[in-house]
């Protein structure tokens, strides 16, 4: 057969160096990188199932959490979603789920396609949930789950979530959140506040690249998709017996079996995503090498930098500030400029990417992201002043050097106080 291509028409990979300053995915750290490029071990090799093992204790530490079943599954964050809800939901139970943005609907609409009977909730995008408004829902509702966002990208907001946990414990409502956008930034912690399963990804406030997303579930979680436990044919043995429950949907994401591959027995399901397993532990290491409340720490003063630099710029921030996350902001779209061609010019002359936004908020703001190896002060001094200078181009007149001497501002006070 003859190609129509020659392998010489497809370059060598050879991405600009960009400056990735949008919700996330970010630049990975270095180190990750290299993680990422270490030869394989077989599946079963000891070196591996250790590496495995590493990743269980690692995460525990990231999560906060003594939970033993803390694991990673294979794909983007939405695959930990998925496997906890499809696992955990039989059809027709039902499922609350508060929405504040867009990764509330993903939440409710990936529960819908497990057959949950779903109730949400919602705010006006820039808002969060009080305790009360979710426990009025709780009690009318009557949900087996509880399924909300810590930090939903697509409005910058940090639901708080230490209060829900005992209103949860209260009327026995299983407590499940989506922390992709939050975890490492934030504070976040598992068993404190009482939480029952927890997914998150690599590719925000961890420093990763897309590709792995690390959950957690409490022992009360587990014994519950357990019920639903049932070994593929082709490896079972005789030891192996089926739990009565129903069959759960989803053989990939069927958390009884991934749960039997990372154990003790062994069994074998999917073949680990190795590489993705290597920069998981490496994304854990480089995260508590540096101490969560130093990376915490870092994340605010980054975030509070980049805030005050595009307020001191005259720009309006988007939402209640008191809820934002401390690796993102939102900027409102000033009126007469064009938010596109902004985005182009950063990225195509400035080698920086922020980030647009979707639904009721596409073509209002920018979102700026200060994630990981990006929550650093010469990444937000270099985009607020090309920010300052794109928004000029465009007409939108601002004091020069307002924005990087409010944040410089912010670091400097930030180091007296250190
Ligand atoms: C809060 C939240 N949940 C889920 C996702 C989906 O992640 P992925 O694209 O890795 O599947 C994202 C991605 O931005 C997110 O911010």
């Amino acid at each position: 057969m003859t190609s129509l291509y020659a392998s010489s028409d497809f370059a060598p990979l050879s991405p600009p160096p960009r400056l990735l300053m949008g919700p996330g995915p970010i630049n990975c750290y270095p180190r990750v990188l290299t993680a990422m490029s270490t030869q394989l071990v077989g599946q079963y090799d000891p070196v591996m199932t250790g590496y495995m093992n590493d990743v269980m204790a690692l995460y525990r530490q990231v999560f906060n959490t003594n939970n033993q079943q803390t694991l990673l599954i294979d794909g983007t964050s939405r695959a930990g979603i998925e496997a906890v809800l499809v696992s955990a939901i039989e059809p027709g139970d039902k499922v609350l789920v508060p929405v504040f943005g867009r990764f509330g609907h993903l939440l409710a609409e990936i529960a819908q396609r497990a057959d949950a009977e779903v109730h949400t909730i919602e705010v006006p995008w820039g808002e969060v949930f009080k305790p009360e408004q979710i426990e009025e829902a709780i009690k009318r509702v009557q949900p087996k789950m509880l399924a909300v966002v810590q930090g939903d990208t697509s409005t910058t907001m940090l639901q708080p979530l230490a209060d829900i946990g005992a209103i949860c414990k209260a009327h026995d409502v299983l407590f499940y959140s989506d922390a992709t956008a939050s975890i490492g930034g934030n504070a976040f912690e598992t068993d404190a506040w009482h939480l029952d399963a927890v997914s998150v990804g690599l590719q925000k406030c961890l420093g990763g690249p897309s590709g792995s997303a690390p959950v957690t579930m409490s022992d009360k979680f587990v014994e519950l998709v357990r019920k639903r436990h049932h070994v593929e044919a082709g490896i079972r043995d005789a030891h192996h017996v089926d739990a009565l429950g129903p069959r759960i949907r989803s053989n990939y994401f069927d958390l009884p079996m991934i749960m039997d591959y990372w154990g003790e027995e062994r069994l074998n399901h999917h073949t680990e995503a190795a590489s993705m397993l290597f920069c998981a532990r490496e994304c854990a290491r480089v995260h508590l090498e540096e101490g969560q409340d130093a990376v915490i720490a870092r994340h605010k003063v980054a975030g509070d930098a980049m805030l005050a630099g595009v307020q001191a710029m005259g720009l309006t921030p988007f939402g209640d500030l008191a809820n934002k996350m401390n690796n993102v902001v939102g900027v409102v779209i000033p009126d007469g400029v064009h938010g596109e061609a902004v985005r182009e010019t950063l990225l195509l002359r400035f080698n920086i990417e922020i980030g647009t936004s979707f639904g009721p908020l596409k073509g209002k703001i920018w979102r700026i992201g200060t994630m990981g190896y990006n929550a650093r002060e010469d990444a937000v001094l270099h985009t607020l002043q090309s920010l300052e200078t794109t928004l000029r181009m465009q007409g939108f007149a601002m004091p020069f050097g307002a924005g990087v001497d409010a944040a410089l501002a912010v670091y400097n006070e930030a180091s007296s106080n250190a």
